[in-house]
């Protein structure tokens, strides 16, 4: 690994998600009562396996953690195969001894989605806000569901999502009709209230998204450049991200 202007720049994926696992493993060790904030995508599934490789080893204790996730398609059923329940679930909290009651996925049933989300807010600042929140970023450069746009909203809301991540996501789906066109995601406000963000970026396909970070200024079409105003903002890339080839 070498550090590149502040970001950790990783021979491949696999040393990205074990380093960025890494950091995560030490919060959760000095805080085994904290909150996680977690996200879904290809991108942070490698750090997932390592965490619970941590867990089978004995090396960790989810039992008090909190976590609060990121996102949620809208409308879909937490059984659903491309939900993110079923995602985290699968993922990681299945194989963890994490206390299912304390796992919050937005409820992509919910009949009332604002009343949902001002709840969901709520919730996330009673439990004392966000330890520590990881993130994945999209083509767009949007951050949990937050697309692109003029103005970004700091609260947990339901969005429209884009055509660009409506094509991305469709290789989950049978098809592209298939593919929820909103989504339930935390806003700015939470994201950027973490204690530490943790941002992991893999592959050639995200070189431009990580270079809006790098090289932009703060733009609210390219979401992911708000991280830049972070505390203690954590990158991790492999080399094709950061490279592009
Ligand atoms: C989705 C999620 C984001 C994620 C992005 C990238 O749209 N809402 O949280 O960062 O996809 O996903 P992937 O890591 O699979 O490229």
């Amino acid at each position: 690994m070498e550090i590149i202007n502040g970001i950790f720049v990783c021979e491949d994926y696999g040393e990205m998600s074990r380093r960025a696992a890494d950091v995560f493993a030490d919060f959760i060790r000095c805080e085994p009562t904290g909150v996680l904030g977690l996200a879904t995508g290809s991108s942070p599934m490698g750090l997932y396996r390592c965490l619970v490789k941590d867990y089978e080893e004995g090396k960790l204790d989810f039992s008090k953690i909190v976590s609060y996730n990121l996102d949620e398609y809208y409308p879909i059923s937490p059984d659903h195969s491309q939900s993110y329940r079923r995602f985290m679930d699968e993922n990681l909290f299945d194989h963890i001894n994490i206390d299912k009651k304390n796992t919050h996925v937005p409820d992509g049933t919910c009949s009332d989605p604002t009343a949902f989300c001002a709840d969901y807010d709520k919730r996330i600042k009673a439990a004392g806000g966000i330890g520590i929140q990881l993130l994945g970023v999209g083509r767009n450069g949007h951050i949990g569901f937050n697309e692109p746009d003029g103005v970004l909203q700091g609260a947990t809301h339901l969005a429209d999502l884009t055509d660009s991540t409506v094509d991305a996501n469709s290789r989950f789906f049978k098809c592209r009709e298939d593919v929820p066109k909103q989504a339930i995601t935390m806003g700015i406000d939470a994201i950027m209230g973490a204690g530490t963000v943790v941002l992991v970026i893999s592959g050639e396909e995200k070189h431009e998204a990580l270079t809006y970070l790098l090289d932009g200024f703060y733009d609210t079409h390219r979401p992911v450049t708000l991280l830049r105003g972070h505390r203690d903002l954590r990158v991790f890339c492999d080399k094709a991200a950061y490279y592009g080839k």
